[in-house]
């Protein structure tokens, strides 16, 4: 039983090992909830995905509403049922979003406002760029480049999300300082190039194309409406390094300026883990930014291309970590498996040995329960005999015969003749009736008679075989010993043994 014990408690001890003492804090889930699907939010949720690579215990769940605040509520409310730790959210729209977050809010879920706000206050916390001061800085550039004076055009973001409102808000307060700068017009795009590029086409079907500078909110918009309007200077926000980014569009001139927004995915996660961690935050958190401009963006530019590949590198270096770690698991899973089976084993082989001992008991006491019904059988039967042989030596005819032969016990001429002679009785008469007393044949009841007093007579007396067989009267020591084995299944010298060995 102790072995049965320590073969279990061996696996048992190495399967806790294995599987319990690691890492002691729960899995941790963020949902970030994207407003668009764009190169800058592609930027964004790469950096969010390396930020999370060293925290094997946090998932990321990035989803897109794809510009639809309908459909960004839904994703958030899916967030909110799914049980998730914390949301990060871009706002697709000021408003529209609001109830959603509040919802959040209403069940724990803090959550981290980037990029974009919304009027609720119902937030844990913000991150983003200074949007009023990009488009302040942005109009103060272009009326520099204007020398003050001329006409501008502004082409606005999404209506209703909270960079466009602030941008706008900074760029007009910048030209108002300039009386001599006139905004001939503000159109309404939805940060896409194709909303830049028919913003531009609808002004032109009726505006005035004279037109010294043109702000588009962001460089794509820019990119739109210069394929429609080239010739006319252009500034927008962004200034990605990617091909054709703003960042290029300045080297090559297409862009007179752009504005760095930056992505930070970096500090977004950093900020998601000290409201996970409980650790102190700054609730409202603005990011550095700069304007960019020839003299600028090829620098900008050489910088980009580097920490690209950096994370190229340390992508690969993930790819392979997830690779090992993912080898790691499954060696650990079959470990635990194969432990497991250990065990089960061992239980079914103690359980097996349980088995088997307990049947061994079991038979053995019924073994022992048969050999007592049998014995106490055998002796109520003998008993039985007993009983029969005296109550039939009850008879007057049984009493005498005995008496007969017990007086001749010792002669060993004594036989039939001279018993039906004493008996007064011929050898027929003699015969039918012991017959009918007895059961036994006269001859075998003077035998018998004989035999039954030897064994007497070893009970109760001290003399040896053939004293005993002398005063029973057998002639012969061989001939005694062979009857006596014939009736009672032992030799006289066992009996004696046996006797003697009885308690
Ligand atoms: C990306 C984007 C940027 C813009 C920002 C405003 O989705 O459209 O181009 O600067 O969002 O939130």
């Amino acid at each position: 039983m102790r072995k049965t014990v320590s073969f279990l408690v061996l696996p048992l001890l190495l399967a806790c090992l294995i599987a319990g003492c690691k890492e002691g804090r729960r899995h941790l889930i963020i949902g970030v909830a994207q407003c668009s699907e764009d190169v800058w939010r592609d930027k964004l949720n790469d950096e969010l995905t390396m930020a999370a690579y060293a925290y094997e215990d946090i998932e990321l769940r990035i989803v897109s509403a794809g510009d639809d605040s309908e459909r960004q509520m839904q994703q958030i409310s899916d967030f909110i049922k799914q049980g998730v730790d914390l949301i990060i959210v871009s706002p697709n729209q000021l408003s529209s979003i609001s109830y959603a977050i509040d919802k959040a809010e209403k069940n724990g879920i803090p959550v981290i406002l980037f990029d974009r706000k919304s009027d609720t206050d119902n937030y844990t916390a913000f991150i983003g760029a200074d949007n009023y001061e990009m488009g302040y800085q942005i109009g103060k550039f272009i009326a520099g480049q204007m020398q003050e004076r001329g006409k501008v055009l502004e082409i606005m973001g999404l209506k209703g999300s909270s960079p466009a409102i602030e941008r706008h808000k900074g760029f007009v307060c910048a030209i108002n300082e300039y009386p001599d700068i006139r905004i001939i017009d503000t159109l309404e795009g939805d940060w896409t190039e194709k909303s830049g590029r028919e913003a531009m086409e609808a002004f032109l079907r009726t505006g005035d194309a004279s037109i010294d500078f043109i702000f588009a909110q962001n460089d794509r918009m820019a990119a739109g409406a210069r394929r429609v309007l080239p010739g006319v200077s252009y500034c927008g926000i962004d200034g990605l390094a990617v091909r054709d980014g703003g960042l290029e569009q300045v080297k090559r001139g297409d862009l007179t300026c752009t504005y760095i927004y930056p992505t930070s995915g970096d500090r977004v996660f950093e900020l998601a883990l000290k409201i996970l961690e409980g650790r102190s935050f700054e609730r409202d958190n603005y990011l550095q930014s700069a304007l960019v401009t020839k003299e600028n963006a090829a620098l900008l530019l050489m910088q980009a291309e580097e920490i690209e590949r950096q994370t190229v590198n340390l992508k690969a270096i993930h790819k392979l970590a997830s690779k090992y770690l993912n080898q790691y698991h499954l060696q650990r899973a079959i470990i635990l498996l194969l432990i497991i089976l250990m065990i089960l084993l061992a239980v079914f082989f103690a359980f097996f040995l349980w088995v088997r001992k307990t049947k061994t008991a079991l038979s053995e006491a019924v073994e022992s329960q048969k050999a007592e019904l049998e014995k106490s059988y055998e002796q109520q039967h003998k008993l039985g005999m007993e009983i029969e042989r005296i109550s039939s030596m009850q008879t007057p005819f049984v009493r005498s015969l005995l008496s007969v032969c017990t007086d001749h016990l010792a002669d060993t001429e004594f036989n039939v003749n001279q018993l039906a002679d004493e008996m007064a009785m011929s050898r027929v008469q003699l015969y039918r009736k012991v017959k009918l007393h007895t059961g036994m044949s006269a001859v075998d009841y003077i035998r018998s008679n004989r035999l039954e007093h030897a064994r007497q007579l070893f009970d109760e007396t001290d003399l040896n075989v053939s004293q005993v067989a002398d005063q029973v009267g057998f002639a012969t020591l061989q001939y005694f010993i062979k009857c006596f084995r014939k009736e009672y299944g032992c030799t006289p010298n066992e009996y004696i043994k046996s006797r003697a060995a009885a308690p």
